[in-house]
C-alpha cells in the first residue's frame, strides 16, 4: 500500500488489479444499456441483475423498442427483480426520451436527473460512464465505504448526513480517471467493504484504504454505517384467493400505481366471512372446496403484509365473460407472468401441493 497516494489514487490503482472489468454493462458506453444496468442495480446485487439485464436487452435491443412495448411486457420481464416502480419509471423514461429528446439521452447530470427513476447518483453514474463527466456517486455501497473510512456515525439516510456525504464524495473525486474511480468505489463496496464480514478483517491488504479507515482503526466496523433508527412497521393482513379451474388460476391486474402497480396478483377479499357470495357477484363464478393455504409475510418499506391464501375450485357460470381486470392464467404461463414474488411463491407452493405430478422449473426471485 502506497501511503503517499490520495484516497482516489489508491482506489484507481486497486481497481486495475482487483476490480471487476467484464460485467456486461462495462463492455459498452451506450447510454441505453448503461442506464438499464444502473436502474436494475439500484437496490439489487450484480449476480441477480445479470440474467435480467441480458433477457431485457434481448427483448428490447433499443430504447425505441422499449418505448414502443406495452407496459405489461416490461413488467413481465421485470417480474422477480422487485421494486417494480423501477420498471414503470423505466418505461415512462424511455417514452419521454423518445418523444421529447429525439431518442437521445441528455448528457448533463442535471438533465438526466429530471427523468423518471433517475436520481442524482444514477444520473451522475450514467454521465460519468457514457459522457465523460466528472461527478460523484452516492449509492448504498459508497455510503457504507465513506461512513466507515471517514468514521461517520449518523444514519446515512438522514437528510443532513446525506448532504455531508455528498460533499465528502465530491471532495474525493480525482481530476482524471473518473470512470475508473467510480467503478472502483462500486467494486470496493461490493467485494471488500461488504456489509457483513468485510475482507479487511481477515487481511488488511485486501483494502487499499485500510490504514486510513477510521472504523477499522477504532474497531467499530460492525457498527457502521449506523442502521436506520428503528420504527415498528405497522401490520396489515389480507385474504387472497387462489381460484383454479383445471390448470388455470384467476388473477387480477393491479391498478397502475401503488403496491405492485401494474402486476398480476391474486384477487383479494375483505373480512373473514364465507366469500362464496362475493366471488359469485364480483367474479361471476361458483366455488367449491375452500381450503386455507399457509400464510406468507412480506415486508414493504412502510408496512408488513401478511397474505392469507384461500384456495377453491372455481367454475365460471356459462355465458358469463371474464370480469374486467381479471384473467385466467395457465399454470405453464405462471413463470413468465408479471407477478410479485410473494404471489409467485404462493402459486408455486399451491401447484406443488395440488398437482405434484408435473412441477414446472422454479421461477427466479
Ligand atoms: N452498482 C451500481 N452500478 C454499478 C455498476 N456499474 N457496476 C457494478 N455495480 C454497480
Amino acid at each position: 500500500m502506497d501511503t503517499t497516494k490520495t484516497y482516489s489514487q489508491r482506489l484507481i490503482a486497486w481497481h486495475k488489479r482487483h476490480g471487476r472489468h467484464d460485467l456486461p454493462w462495462q463492455l459498452t458506453a451506450d447510454p441505453y444499456q448503461v442506464w438499464l444496468s444502473e436502474i436494475m442495480l439500484q437496490q439489487t446485487q450484480v449476480a441477480s441483475v445479470i440474467p435480467y439485464y441480458r433477457r431485457f436487452l434481448w427483448s428490447f435491443p433499443t430504447l425505441q423498442e422499449l418505448a414502443a412495448a406495452p407496459l405489461e411486457q416490461v413488467m413481465a420481464l421485470w417480474s422477480g427483480l422487485g421494486y417494480y416502480a423501477r420498471a414503470r419509471n423505466l418505461h415512462r423514461c424511455a417514452r419521454i426520451i423518445t418523444s421529447r429528446h429525439g431518442g437521445r439521452f441528455p448528457e448533463q447530470p442535471t438533465a438526466l436527473a429530471e427523468l423518471p427513476g433517475i436520481g442524482r447518483s444514477t444520473a451522475n453514474a450514467i454521465a460519468v460512464f457514457c459522457f465523460g463527466a466528472r461527478a460523484a456517486i452516492l449509492d448504498g455501497n459508497v455510503k457504507r465505504v465513506l461512513c466507515r473510512t471517514h468514521g461517520i456515525k449518523e444514519f446515512p439516510g438522514a437528510a443532513a448526513t446525506e448532504k455531508r456525504l455528498w460533499r465528502l464524495a465530491e471532495s474525493l473525486l480525482p481530476r482524471s480517471n473518473v470512470a475508473t474511480y467510480i467503478q472502483a468505489q462500486m467494486d470496493l463496496g461490493a467485494t471488500v467493504c461488504t456489509r457483513r464480514e468485510p475482507a479487511c478483517l481477515a487481511a488488511a491488504a485486501s483494502c487499499p484504504v485500510a490504514d486510513l479507515c477510521i472504523a477499522r482503526n477504532t474497531g467499530c466496523i460492525d457498527e457502521l454505517p449506523a442502521p436506520r433508527p428503528r420504527k415498528v412497521l405497522p401490520k396489515r393482513e389480507t385474504r387472497v384467493l387462489v381460484l383454479w379451474d383445471g390448470d388455470c388460476v384467476l388473477l387480477e391486474r393491479r391498478p397502475p400505481s401503488g403496491i405492485w402497480g401494474g402486476l398480476l396478483s391474486l384477487p383479494e377479499v375483505d373480512g373473514t366471512s364465507d366469500p362464496t357470495e362475493y366471488i359469485l357477484k364480483t367474479l361471476g363464478c361458483t366455488v367449491t372446496g375452500f381450503a386455507a393455504l399457509p400464510s406468507l409475510r412480506h415486508n414493504f418499506t412502510h408496512f408488513q403484509l401478511t397474505l392469507l391464501p384461500l384456495s377453491g375450485v372455481a367454475r365460471m357460470l356459462p355465458g358469463v365473460a371474464d370480469p374486467a381486470g381479471y384473467c385466467w392464467v395457465k399454470r405453464g404461463d405462471i413463470d413468465t407472468a408479471a407477478l410479485p414474488t410473494p404471489v409467485r411463491k404462493i402459486l408455486g407452493e399451491f401447484f406443488r401441493q395440488a398437482m405434484p405430478g408435473d412441477a414446472p422449473a422454479p421461477a427466479p426471485g
